[in-house]
């Protein structure tokens, strides 16, 4: 297992839309992709390209959305999870399995929303951050 780049960092809010002019309008960014849902992870995502990473803003979508139960706790959202890419998304599960961290839903990676398998490692194993491992783009 060896870390590898910062991919994005992930920001829950209530509401993309509003996100983005913060985004745009106070921070200056000019490179906003248009938004789409994930509906098997539950969430509505819009990325905002950085000179070196990405920002994903992700709403909830659905009932059962995953994000629901952190806007209750944080109703203006906040800073979600952090997601770095590994080369091999197996070996980096495996890994994590066999020092004891908690790979989220039975660690079975799924696609995230680069269209890469995503696994999510549990915070209370990472000091408090929500750990998203994410296959190395154009693999
Ligand atoms: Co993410």
């Amino acid at each position: 297992m060896q870390i590898g780049k910062l991919n994005h960092v992930g920001v829950a809010t209530p509401s993309i839309e509003d996100s983005v002019k913060l985004y745009r309008d106070l921070l200056g960014a000019t490179k906003i992709h248009d938004a789409f849902d994930l509906p098997e992870q539950g969430v509505r995502v819009c990325f905002v390209d950085l000179p070196n990473s990405q920002i994903e803003l992700i709403e909830p979508l659905g009932a059962d959305s995953p994000v629901l139960a952190f806007l209750a706790k944080n109703p203006k959202g906040g800073q979600h999870h952090v997601c770095f890419e590994v080369p091999d998304i197996l070996a980096a599960r495996d890994w994590m399995v066999s020092k004891g961290a908690t790979v989220l839903r039975g660690g079975e990676p799924r696609i995230g929303a680069h269209g890469v398998p995503v696994i999510f490692v549990h915070p209370k194993d990472m000091g408090g951050v929500l750990v998203e491992l994410m296959a190395e783009p154009n693999h």
